[in-house]
């Protein structure tokens, strides 16, 4: 059993049954799944929650699975919060999401949304990504016994295309963006009947993303940071987390404070930035030319664009546009200095913060979060030239 009373458009308000599969509300929207918060609050004490295991299963409650048997899974456990001990002063913290399966905190929401499409009956499921989601909804769909189609634009990072074929979906290379794989997908719906699984297209991904929050208040001992710093494609995350809160606060598990929610986004593809420093609730146009390294933030409208920007105002939070090349180079300074290999998202976050804190909009001694969302393992790394022939003698002082 689990404590989901209905789910809700997040625009008109309009209620609908969960005990069906729908996929947005009538109003094109998305649908977000809402829980007997009272019913929990009786069911569930924070005592209790501390000798569960250590892992996102901890927060079955919160979730819309109806019992342990319903769970796919491959392991995901909670993941560590790591200081910034000499790029900053401890108080920048990177909650590092590469430790999760597949490699990306994709799996979260991926493994709920497999769980719920097997709980239903769902045999068939697609997806467009930027390559993380894709690789996860491989993995979890083999791990279901669902077949999976993905598409991802051809100019993903190659370990990750092959990665979602690797793990056994259909893996098609679009020449274009991850709007036209979703338009492949959207179309497929009706033509091949397979579900469309794209982000905010259902309302399970959200409530895996949801845990990342949970998480991070627990850990943080049920006292919030000051600022997130979220690498912001299509926003689960931002909403994820942002309802994660509010649902604590209504449990009264966390008190009023909220974290300001930064969305990061690239200067070469920032449409929820600009939309924001516009005055816009929602993105007019989709971003033109977007031509950016960091990948996962190369959407350029997001279908939960109105969502994203009400987080960024209800948290007095802001936008903040990085340049690529200053996080391809932060990127290296943080495996030199502080050991932490982060994505290219992940350093996105250091660079958005360094920025922030320069321009006054966020306090240097904040406590910070930075979402390293991937395993830095999954980009290209710089090649290594330097060689030594062993059957010649050494030149040993080279090494001094
Ligand atoms: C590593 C990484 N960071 C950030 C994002 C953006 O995530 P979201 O869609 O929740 O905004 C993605 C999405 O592809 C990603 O793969």
């Amino acid at each position: 059993m689990s404590f989901v009373s209905h789910l809700e458009c997040s625009q008109t308000g309009a209620q609908y049954p969960h005990d069906r599969f729908r996929s947005v509300s009538d109003a094109n929207a998305p649908l977000l799944v809402r829980y007997d918060l009272e019913a929990m609050k009786a069911a569930i004490s924070k005592e209790t929650l501390a000798t569960r295991a250590p892992d996102m299963w901890r927060y079955l409650e919160w979730l819309p699975i109806e019992g342990p048997d319903r769970i796919v899974s491959l392991g995901e456990p909670m993941t560590p919060l790591l200081p910034l001990n000499r790029l900053a002063d401890g108080q920048v913290i990177v909650k590092d999401e590469g430790r999760m399966p597949t490699g990306s905190f994709k799996a979260r929401g991926l493994a709920i949304a497999v769980s719920m499409a097997k709980a239903f009956g769902i045999d068939h499921v697609a997806i467009p990504t930027a390559g993380n989601a894709g690789a996860a909804l491989g993995a979890y769909c083999s791990r279901a016994g669902i077949r999976s189609t993905v598409f991802c634009p051809d100019d993903a990072p190659e370990t990750t295309i092959r990665e979602i074929a690797f793990h056994g979906a259909d893996t098609y290379r679009v020449n274009g963006l991850i709007n036209h794989c979703g338009e492949i997908v959207a179309s497929g719906t009706e033509q091949v009947g397979w579900l469309d699984l794209s982000t905010l297209k259902e309302p399970y991904r959200i409530e895996g993303k949801k845990t990342m929050g949970l998480e991070l208040a627990e850990q943080l001992g049920w006292d919030l940071p000051d600022v997130i710093f979220y690498p912001t494609g299509g926003g689960t995350g931002l909403i994820g987390m942002w309802k994660a809160f509010e649902e604590l606060a209504a449990m009264g598990w966390v008190g009023s404070k909220r974290p300001r929610m930064i969305a990061v986004q690239s200067t070469r593809c920032g449409p929820l930035v600009k939309a924001f420093d516009e005055g816009h609730d929602e993105v007019k146009e989709p971003w033109t030319n977007a031509e950016t390294v960091i990948h996962g933030v190369r959407v350029p409208k997001p279908f939960g664009d109105r969502l994203c920007l009400k987080v960024m105002r209800e948290s007095n939070g802001l936008g903040s546009m990085v340049d690529d090349y200053e996080v391809i180079e932060a990127r290296a300074a943080i495996a030199r200095k502080e050991g932490i290999h982060l994505s290219i998202e992940g350093a996105a976050c250091f660079v958005a913060w360094r920025q922030e804190v320069k321009s006054g909009r966020i306090n240097s001694g904040d406590r910070a979060i930075l979402f390293n969302c991937a395993s830095g393992l999954k980009a290209d790394l710089p090649p290594v030239e330097t060689r030594i022939d062993h059957t010649r003698p050494i030149d040993y002082s080279r090494f001094r």
